[in-house]
């Protein structure tokens, strides 16, 4: 008896509940659409704002930025990704690194790199001023960041001695004093600045190349790096060794080493003849 007044019981009550279930389901169903059209308008958004998506259609890009993007589809891409914003464990994002850091990589021909080793080698390039050029303009493009001003002789107005003392102070500690360059921790090394060309060295500057600083405009201001430039090109390169060998130029370390290994030398010879003659 009991249960089927509870029988009854909950079948009325079911009864009853089912236009407030109806009504729940009605307000799940708009939710949903309203989450689907708010989807639909994210993705929409995206697509239209997102920077990649800009990239890959590159309505804005210049002549000279679309030949170098042309390019770098071909030779970078692999390791700087498809809009150069890095590849995980391949190569760095070029987001913002500038003309300038580009114009260093690809003239020295340090890129494209070869192969992964703990410091790209200066190589004759691969591509001409001009193809150069392009992918520099491309990733300034991109990303903005500093560029080496024009023309090829950037130190017409350097002070020679002010650039010693600058180069004393801020290069010397990696470069050498004659600008030789020298070893750095880690299987890194300082090279030799005299294969550099004025905008090279202009442009390393700008760009601080692996473990070089960055002396932007603040730390030297381009007449003080025009001074720099002076001095490596029109002293340093031009040092003419007064009498003697250099040795590399690297001061007293090698002199002290050569002048031991050859005293010893005349020693021995020295101790031999007269042990001969006896
Ligand atoms: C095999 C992989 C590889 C290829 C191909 C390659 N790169 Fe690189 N790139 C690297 C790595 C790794 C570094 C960082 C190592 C270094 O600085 O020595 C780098 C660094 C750079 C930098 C310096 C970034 C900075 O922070 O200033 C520039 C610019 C650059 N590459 C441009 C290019 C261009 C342009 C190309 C195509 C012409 C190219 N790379 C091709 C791997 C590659
Ligand atoms: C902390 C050490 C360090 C200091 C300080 C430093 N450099 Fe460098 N420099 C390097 C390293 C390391 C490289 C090589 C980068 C590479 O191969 O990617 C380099 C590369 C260069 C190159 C490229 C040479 C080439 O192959 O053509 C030039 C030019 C240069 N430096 C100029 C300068 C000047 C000018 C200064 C001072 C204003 C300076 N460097 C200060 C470490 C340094």
């Amino acid at each position: 008896m009991t249960s089927d007044n509870d029988r009854r019981r909950g079948l009325l009550a079911r009864l009853r509940e089912r236009p407030a279930a109806r009504s729940r389901g009605r307000r799940r169903l708009g939710a949903a659409v309203r989450l689907i059209a708010a989807l639909m308008l994210a993705g929409g958004a995206y697509t239209v704002f997102a920077p990649g998506a800009q990239a890959q259609d590159n309505p804005q890009l210049t002549g000279a930025a679309a030949e170098g993007k042309a390019l770098f589809d071909v030779s970078c891409v692999t390791c700087h990704g498809r809009n150069a914003q890095g590849v995980e464990g391949r190569g760095p994002s070029l987001i913002g690194v500038g003309a300038a850091s580009v114009e260093f990589q690809v003239s020295s021909g340090r890129m494209p790199l070869a192969r992964q080793e703990a410091q790209a080698h200066r190589k004759p390039p691969v591509f001409t001023d001009e193809q150069t050029r392009q992918l520099a303009q491309y990733i300034q493009e991109l990303g903005g960041g500093p560029v080496v001003p024009g023309g090829d002789d950037l130190h017409e107005d350097g002070n020679v001695a002010a650039g010693g003392e600058l180069f004393r102070i801020n290069c010397s500690q990696c470069h050498a004093f004659g600008g030789g360059g020298g070893a750095l921790s880690s299987g890194k090394f300082a090279p030799s600045l005299h294969p550099a060309t004025d905008r090279q060295i202009y442009a390393a500057m700008l760009s601080g190349p692996q473990n070089m600083p960055v002396f932007g405009d603040n730390q030297l201001r381009p007449e003080q790096k025009a001074d720099i430039i002076a001095y490596i090109q029109e002293t340093l390169k031009h040092n003419q060794d007064q009498g003697g060998f250099n040795l590399g130029r690297y001061g007293p370390s090698t002199e002290g080493l050569a002048i031991f290994l050859i005293g010893i030398v005349a020693l021995v010879f020295a101790s031999l003849w007269i042990a001969g003659k006896s």
